[in-house]
């Protein structure tokens, strides 16, 4: 601790003004007499002699330096009482009281939060900084423009939270970001076997066109059933009640025993199926005729979906088994990532309302921007963002920036938000009105500089955080 001037002026329990004797920067921590712990949110100069309203105009420099003098604006964050840290404060300290700039160490003996994880450090005081995991559960937005160590930081976060025995999945958009890193603990969306409606999704919007995503469904529903064999084809559709056929229940009964892993897919007799399938649908002819061509011209290819290991529930499965899942999802087209991610979501929020138990999970997607605004799995999102909290289930959403990227109703169920240089002022302002924001000054971060908000600061305030370097 370096004794760095005194209070003066009108203290409060919130903010004081410090008569600084020696040097401060911005988001310095400050400790005011035996007990306040602070930070330095503006610093300026001032000199009587020097008053824009002063007739007088004064010649000697030096003689005017003498009255010049500087204060630092000091946020107060709360008291220190036997070692352990209190955001109460319940009365102000008396002017004249010295105030100490934070060194290296001053810190590290006093008790935060209980369980804390630690993902960066404090600038100037090398403070590594006590984050309330508890946080995670009441959802973080980690925000802030390209390159500025979004996904380094939320490494370090993952592995923090399965270190504290939390279990942590992660979507993986570019598969770079985490997949090179947790070799051991990644599985490849061309190992999964997307619902069906995501398939259909796909050859409605690549391909058939999106008013034919029904033909799509049943078509694929009906080669489930079939296995592309027309005269199965025909039953199948004769017992739904098409054609002259009368309704059953026995063959969609079956279906349901079928699992889409089990039997072949192949292009020709899909396309063969689709034809009766759209014929049965009486769609006319030229429709058809075009659709077969697009679907024979499109290289969609069923049969890629063959020997895959995992469908959705196996998905889950595993990743409720293990302590850290990262889902590299950089190969498959956006239709069938959508699916998975929409079935994830939805998969796991459906077992912990069936278990009634806390899952204790937290579910990382980075590049949030592709799916959680206006984007099919942007509903599923926003339901874990509402209800997961009851459930143990926490979502941390990377993006780079806040507004335009993630939903009203995901940005409303946020508590945390850790954000570095933001592109939109606007995106300062909107943070503003679900975290306490103060008067920070966002101008001046670099890479892996962020500030802490919300529940996950220790001191629930705004924090300037470094986070730790590559290796540690
Ligand atoms: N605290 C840090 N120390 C050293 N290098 C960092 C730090 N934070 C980020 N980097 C590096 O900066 C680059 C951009 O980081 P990255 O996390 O990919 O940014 P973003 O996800 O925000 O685009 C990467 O090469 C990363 O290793
Ligand atoms: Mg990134």
């Amino acid at each position: 601790m370096r004794k760095v001037g005194f209070a003066v002026g009108r203290t409060s329990t919130k903010w004081i003004t410090v008569r600084l004797e020696d040097k401060v920067l911005i988001d310095d921590l400050i400790i005011v007499g035996n007990g306040l712990l602070g930070v330095v949110r503006g610093v300026s100069y001032a000199n009587p002699t020097m008053s824009p309203y002063s007739p007088f105009t004064p010649t000697n420099v030096e003689a005017i330096k003498a009255y010049e003098y500087q204060n630092a604006n000091v946020e107060l964050y709360g008291s220190i009482n036997r070692g352990r840290f209190d955001p109460r404060i319940l009365s102000a300290i008396p002017t004249g009281t010295p105030a100490y700039k934070v060194e290296r160490g001053d810190l590290e003996e006093l008790a935060f939060i209980e369980n804390p994880i630690f993902v960066g450090e404090h600038p100037s005081s090398k403070w590594p900084l006590p984050l309330d995991s508890r946080a995670i559960d009441y959802h973080v937005a980690v925000v802030g423009a390209t390159g500025s160590g979004k996904s380094h930081l939320v490494r370090l976060l993952v592995k923090e939270l399965v270190r504290t025995g939390k279990r942590v999945v992660v979507f993986d958009h570019t598969g770079v970001d985490y997949s090179p890193y947790f070799r051991d603990q990644v599985i490849t969306d061309d190992n999964i076997f997307p619902d069906l409606f995501s398939l259909a999704e796909v050859m409605a919007n690549k391909v058939l066109g999106k008013d034919y995503l029904d033909d799509a469904e049943v078509s694929l529903y009906t080669y489930l059933y079939s296995e592309g064999d027309l005269e199965k084809v025909r039953n199948f559709m004769e017992s739904l009640g098409f054609g002259s056929g009368e309704f059953d229940m026995e063959a969609i009964s079956k279906l349901r025993e079928i699992s889409p892993m089990n039997i072949n897919w192949d292009d020709e007799p899909f396309i063969a199926t689709l034809r009766v399938v759209m014929g049965y649908l009486k769609r006319k002819d030229h429709t058809i005729a075009k659709s077969l061509f697009r679907l024979a011209k499109s290289g969609i290819s069923l049969s890629s979906f063959n020997g895959r290991k995992y469908d959705i529930n196996d998905l889950i499965d595993h990743i409720l088994d293990e302590d850290l899942t990262i889902l590299d999802i950089s190969s498959e087209t956006l239709p069938i990532r959508y699916g998975i991610m929409r079935g994830v979501m939805s998969g796991i929020m459906d077992r912990a309302e069936r278990r009634e138990d806390k899952l204790n999970i937290a579910i990382v997607v980075d590049e949030a921007q592709v799916y959680a605004k206006g984007q099919p799995p942007t509903g599923a999102l926003s339901d874990v963002a509402r209800r997961g909290r009851k459930w143990g289930i926490g979502l941390i959403l990377v993006s780079q920036r806040w507004v335009s990227d993630l939903d009203i109703n995901i940005r409303a169920n946020i508590n945390s938000v850790v954000f570095s240089s933001l592109q939109s002022s606007s995106d300062l302002d909107d943070i503003g009105k679900i975290v306490s924001l103060g008067d920070i000054d966002t101008g001046i971060l670099g890479t892996g500089d962020f500030y802490v908000t919300g529940l996950l600061s220790p001191f629930r305030r705004p924090i300037l955080m470094h986070t730790f370097g590559e290796g540690s």
